[in-house]
């Protein structure tokens, strides 16, 4: 296992841009593979996620051809993904594993899905029940991975109204309805990240959506052929908040990231901290491949504490370790509640979270589904401790950040699962000044 260790470190500086987003990566590899024609994708993710699914998707028939620069992708038509008798495997990735099963559920074979430890411990139930209902035979254990899916070429559409706020599931649920006859209609109580809807639009499919109060209503009509775009991808914005926020805390520090994902359902994130009075600015924020696109400049500040609802920590689901780690260097409390759903990502992050900032000293209080943070201020969180990871990113990049403005250095247990969203971290990180290294 790499240890990787952060210290304390003055100033953070520079411009950047961070790997392509996660999200819409996945998302166009997958509906690329079923378009008719060739997509062409720019700034595809680096991740390990991304390299998977593309392995996986050869293994069904696609033609996918990498360059450093662009990705070509040979859809084969809605209904044309081809059988294969290895697993697909997985990695870390609980979006991939989603939405390939909902590709899968109209597909008429048997496909094995597996992943690494920590993703075959994921539970998928909520997925696998309206799969079922569409149709599809699924097997599997616990609703754990490995998930053996019998799709069915003539799957029902259904009525489908959000249980827990997942943009996977709706995802998945809209990537089954492409094959489906009929009219699939799904309801979001809580509005989820929307690079779906926006590349099935894009690409052709009958989509409508519309608001009623606060739910939003997507109908979609199956059985039409996408046509392959040309499309080109911003930076990660989960990504991105990781490497500003080391800006935040630490002294004398500026960092601009260029060309960052600036969807409205993803930026919650910036408006909390700008809320918790953090010294960001959005600039050059323009519309690019039908997703707005900007540059986010982070300089140092003083935080001050935050309480954040279930409806926000939906909206930056992702960003919950990194904030949590902010909370610490804030002056005041923080706390976040209605999180139920981050016991089931990467790790329980819920579990992971209060034990390392337990560790580092912070004084944490767990409820049911959230984290009370008393605030420690600028320049008086402790560290000096070794941090499990569980294997999760997140957690092992928002740790590494916390070193960096702690007292005491802080150990993280194994760096290699970083890669799974943001491989060239540490190099960038180190880059800007960062004193990260590698424990012999
Ligand atoms: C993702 C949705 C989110 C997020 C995940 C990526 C996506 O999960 O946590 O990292 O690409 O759809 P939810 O399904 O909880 O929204």
């Amino acid at each position: 296992m790499n240890q990787f260790c952060s210290k304390i470190s003055n100033s953070l500086n520079g411009n950047i841009e961070v790997p392509g987003d996660k999200s819409i990566s996945q998302r166009i590899l997958i509906l690329g593979s079923i378009a008719i024609g060739t997509t062409k994708i720019k700034g595809l993710s680096s991740s390990d996620d991304v390299k998977n699914l593309i392995k996986n998707l050869k293994l069904l028939g696609v033609k996918i051809k990498k360059s450093k620069i662009l990705t070509s992708v040979s859809g084969v038509g809605i209904g044309g993904l081809i059988s294969t008798k290895k697993k697909l495997y997985m990695g870390n990735s609980g979006t991939a594993t989603r939405l390939m099963l909902g590709i899968l559920c109209n597909q008429n074979f048997e496909t094995k899905i597996t992943g690494d430890k920590s993703l075959n411990k994921r539970n998928m139930y909520e997925l696998i029940k309206p799969l079922r209902q569409m149709g599809a035979q699924i097997n599997c254990k616990n609703n754990n991975l490995p998930i053996i899916i019998h799709g069915y070429n003539e799957t029902m559409p259904i009525f489908y109204e959000q249980k827990i706020p997942s943009a996977q599931i709706k995802s998945a649920i809209l990537f089954a309805s492409l094959n489906s006859q009929g009219l699939t209609t799904i309801i979001e109580k809580i509005a989820t990240r929307n690079h779906t809807e926006i590349l099935l639009k894009k690409l052709g499919a009958e989509i409508k959506i519309n608001k009623f109060k606060e739910k939003k209503i997507i109908k979609i009509t199956g059985q039409k052929e996408l046509k392959a775009r040309s499309i080109s991808i911003g930076g990660d914005l989960s990504a991105a908040a990781i490497v500003g926020s080391a800006a935040l805390i630490t002294p004398k520090s500026q960092i601009k990231i260029k060309k960052v994902n600036m969807n409205k359902t993803r930026i919650t994130f910036f408006n909390v901290l700008k809320k918790m009075n953090a010294n960001i600015k959005i600039s050059n924020n323009k519309k690019k491949s039908s997703e707005q696109i900007g540059d986010i400049t982070f300089k140092s500040s003083n935080l001050k504490g935050i309480h954040l609802g279930k409806k926000i920590v939906a909206n930056m689901i992702d960003e919950i370790p990194i904030f949590s780690i902010l909370a610490a260097f804030a002056s005041g409390n923080s706390s976040f509640c209605g999180g139920e759903e981050l016991k089931n990502k990467e790790s329980n992050r819920i579990k992971s979270l209060y034990e390392g900032l337990t560790l580092c000293k912070i004084k944490v209080t767990k409820k049911k589904d959230g984290l009370q943070i008393i605030g420690n201020g600028k320049n008086n969180v402790i560290g000096g401790t070794k941090i499990k990871t569980y294997y999760d990113h997140r957690i092992a990049m928002a740790f590494l950040v916390m070193g960096l403005a702690s007292k005491k250095k802080i150990i993280i247990d194994n760096a290699d699962c970083i890669k799974t969203s943001f491989p060239n971290f540490i190099t960038l990180m180190r880059n800007l000044g960062a004193n990260i290294s590698k424990r012999k």
